[in-house]
């Protein structure tokens, strides 16, 4: 049986990707799945905690017992976070949110033209770190996707959005990360420990980081 030993913590999850559209037939987005952010939600409800997941568009089940609301671009998802943000103890941000935004969205298929076309891109707000100013007693915990030398890079991210804790897994190594059912992961701690943790599913993962926003809840 698992113990509810994260009863009365309301929860506040992303997962999966953006969608950030050209016209209304085209988007730019990127491979995640949401199975990360979904284990952290179905994880943290079995544990007792109260749970909304903003999800972007993923092909897996609302989980029973969390609120589920669906967005598409990294405009929606930040509001529908900033607009439950003021509810939610635990932030997890485990989607994968496109950094840029096509400058101009055609209201009309945008015809298919002979000669090549140039995209302007602007880029989207940073949710995590907008959370980050904002932080307050809240346990805040971002996820960073890098290759090769991604310690100093999600350490650096850590200390910038004002995080407790950051999730470092790998983009280029087969079978973690995007769309697997594994993931490898070194979980970086804003007092300085660094957790290295061996392949494991998902969801392991997911209770692993869940014991650690409990202690900085609890603490
Ligand atoms: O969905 P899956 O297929 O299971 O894959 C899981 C995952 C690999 C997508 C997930 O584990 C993961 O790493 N998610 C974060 C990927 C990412 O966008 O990393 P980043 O280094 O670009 O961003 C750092 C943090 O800032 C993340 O917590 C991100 O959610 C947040 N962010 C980023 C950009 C932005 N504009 N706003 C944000 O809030």
């Amino acid at each position: 049986l698992t113990p509810k030993d994260l009863e009365g913590l309301r929860l506040l999850v992303s997962a999966g990707p953006t969608r950030e559209y050209l016209d209304p037939v085209r988007y730019l987005s990127n491979p995640s799945s949401g199975r990360m952010g979904y284990a952290v939600a179905e994880a943290a409800r079995d544990r007792g905690a109260e749970v909304v997941l903003v999800s972007g568009p993923t092909a897996l089940p609302a989980p029973w017992g969390v609120e589920v609301v669906r967005v598409e671009s990294a405009l929606e998802m930040r509001e529908a976070i900033l607009g439950r943000y003021s509810w939610a103890q635990a932030v997890v941000m485990a989607a994968a949110v496109a950094d840029y935004r096509p400058a101009e969205v055609s209201r009309e298929k945008e015809p298919k033209v002979a000669a090549e076309k140039v995209l302007r891109l602007v880029p989207n707000p940073d949710i995590l770190k907008e959370l980050g100013e904002n932080k307050g007693p809240r346990v805040l915990v971002g996820f960073a996707m890098e290759t090769g030398e991604g310690m100093a890079r999600a350490k650096e991210k850590l200390l910038r959005k004002n995080l407790d804790l950051i999730v470092l897994n790998w983009v280029n190594r087969e079978g973690v990360g995007f769309g697997s059912l594994e993931n490898e992961v070194v979980l970086l701690l804003r007092d300085g420990r660094v957790l290295e943790l061996p392949r494991m599913p998902k969801r392991q993962v997911a209770d692993r980081i869940l014991d650690l926003v409990k202690e900085f809840w609890k603490g």
